[in-house]
């Protein structure tokens, strides 16, 4: 792999996510990286492939970028052109960069290959445990959305539209996506990884409801 190349485009992205504050920062691209490249030594599948797409995996999601969906593959594609970066490099990893992002409760996963498998499943560890919890409340409050309201009840998504345009409270997150991963994990490795920070997310829950405790009426 071509290190020069992957300290330009590392550069590019580090710019372009320097004023996040949505759980959506540099942090977490490496968060992922370093995820997917422990599942890739015991998975398999090509470093160079993965690497780039743990890298540009954000480049567009529809929660940045006004609503867009399905934008991500054409951004990384200019900004690689723009870095002259080797074309069959290019075509290998832009189709699969669109793959990665949750699309709801009800919709499933159309990953094309090991490696949108392994870079997905990277992607999801960093959205549950203790760090899940963190980037949500970290995404609601930037998202001008409540922590918890407990009249309104756990919601589903059968499409990727509706799942996009719901504006719920973050605890109703954990239901639509946080609470759904670890079995929606693809590599046995992921899987693994998820166990952990499933378990955390439920010991999480649970405090936070006895700490809400049952309102008295003012
Ligand atoms: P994906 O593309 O699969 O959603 P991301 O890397 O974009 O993965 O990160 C998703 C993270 O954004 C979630 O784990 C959560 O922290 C945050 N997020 C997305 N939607 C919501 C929401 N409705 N409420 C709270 N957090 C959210
Ligand atoms: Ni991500």
């Amino acid at each position: 792999m071509n290190v020069n190349n992957l300290n330009r485009i590392v550069l590019e992205i580090k710019n372009n996510f320097q004023h996040d504050f949505s759980g959506h920062d540099w942090y977490h691209i490496e968060r992922v990286y370093t995820n997917a490249m422990k599942i890739q030594e015991i998975e398999g599948g090509n470093v160079e492939i993965i690497c780039y797409l743990a890298i540009l995996h954000d480049i567009s999601d529809h929660k940045l970028n006004g609503g867009k969906l399905n934008n991500g593959g054409s951004e990384a594609e200019k900004i690689m052109k723009k870095l002259n970066l080797d074309h069959t490099l290019i075509a290998r990893v832009c189709p699969l960069i669109d793959e990665i992002s949750f699309k709801g409760s009800g919709v499933s996963d159309k990953n094309s290959c090991l490696e949108s498998k392994i870079v997905q499943d990277a992607d999801r560890l960093d959205a549950i445990g203790a760090i899940g919890i963190a980037r949500a409340f970290a995404y609601g409050g930037n998202n001008d959305r409540p922590m918890f309201v407990p009249e309104l009840k756990a919601q589903d998504h059968d499409s990727f539209e509706v799942y996009a345009n719901s504006k719920s409270h973050t605890i109703n997150h954990f239901y639509e996506k946080l609470l759904l991963i670890a079995d929606r994990m693809h590599t046995s490795t992921g899987k693994k990884m998820a166990k952990e920070r499933h378990d955390f997310m439920v010991l999480f829950l649970d405090q936070f409801y006895k700490e809400w405790g049952t309102p008295q009426s003012l």
